[in-house]
């Protein structure tokens, strides 16, 4: 179900001991979230297992982010990544995510698992810039060729910083 919810400027910040857990099936279908995830989230937890992980997809965050964030964990890697999500009621919360792949003995991919904690205030600022800069690229320049030319930008700062995406991350 796909629920029509329309941002506002309302900002939760999480607490320092929030963990914010969801698990998905391999197509982001969420299987699994905890008490707190729906808290922020603002949905009951029925409307929230068996929908799209995008439920709490906030406009302001780039495609590209999520492109980047679907490449490296089909890889296996684990990924680190700044993300503001929207609340049911269009409220916001910026979070620190952790998403991993869960893999059967056979490393078969079952599904994916994300922790979230409270991000530094810094951190999301610099991010908040970035992704600014990053949509209104995908915005400009269109569906076809935005997502390329929003990822080539943020390929950009790295290179300005000689710094890999990861260690960026962790860095900021
Ligand atoms: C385990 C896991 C956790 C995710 N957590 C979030 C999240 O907190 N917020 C979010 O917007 N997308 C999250 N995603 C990504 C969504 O599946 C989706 O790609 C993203 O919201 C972009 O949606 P769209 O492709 O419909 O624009 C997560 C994906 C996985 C596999």
């Amino acid at each position: 179900m796909k629920y029509k919810v329309t941002p506002t400027q309302k900002e939760r910040l999480l607490r320092d001991n929030d963990f914010i857990v969801s698990k998905t099936d391999t197509k982001g279908i969420i299987t699994y979230c905890n008490r707190i995830f729906i808290d922020y989230s603002g949905y009951s937890e029925e409307e929230l297992l068996g929908t799209q992980h995008n439920i709490i997809r906030h406009p302001d965050m780039p495609r590209a982010v999520f492109k980047l964030l679907w490449d490296t964990i089909a890889e296996k890697k684990e990924i680190f990544a700044y993300v503001k999500n929207m609340s049911k009621d269009g409220g916001f919360y910026w979070v620190f995510a952790n998403i991993t792949a869960s893999m059967d003995q056979s490393e078969k991919i079952l599904g994916y698992h994300s922790v979230r904690r409270k991000p530094k205030t810094a951190a999301v600022k610099i991010c908040e810039g970035i992704y600014k800069e990053m949509c209104s690229i995908e915005q400009r320049v269109g569906a076809k060729d935005g997502m390329k030319a929003s990822t080539d930008y943020l390929l950009g700062v790295l290179a300005k910083e000689r710094i890999s995406y990861e260690k960026f991350v962790l860095s900021i």
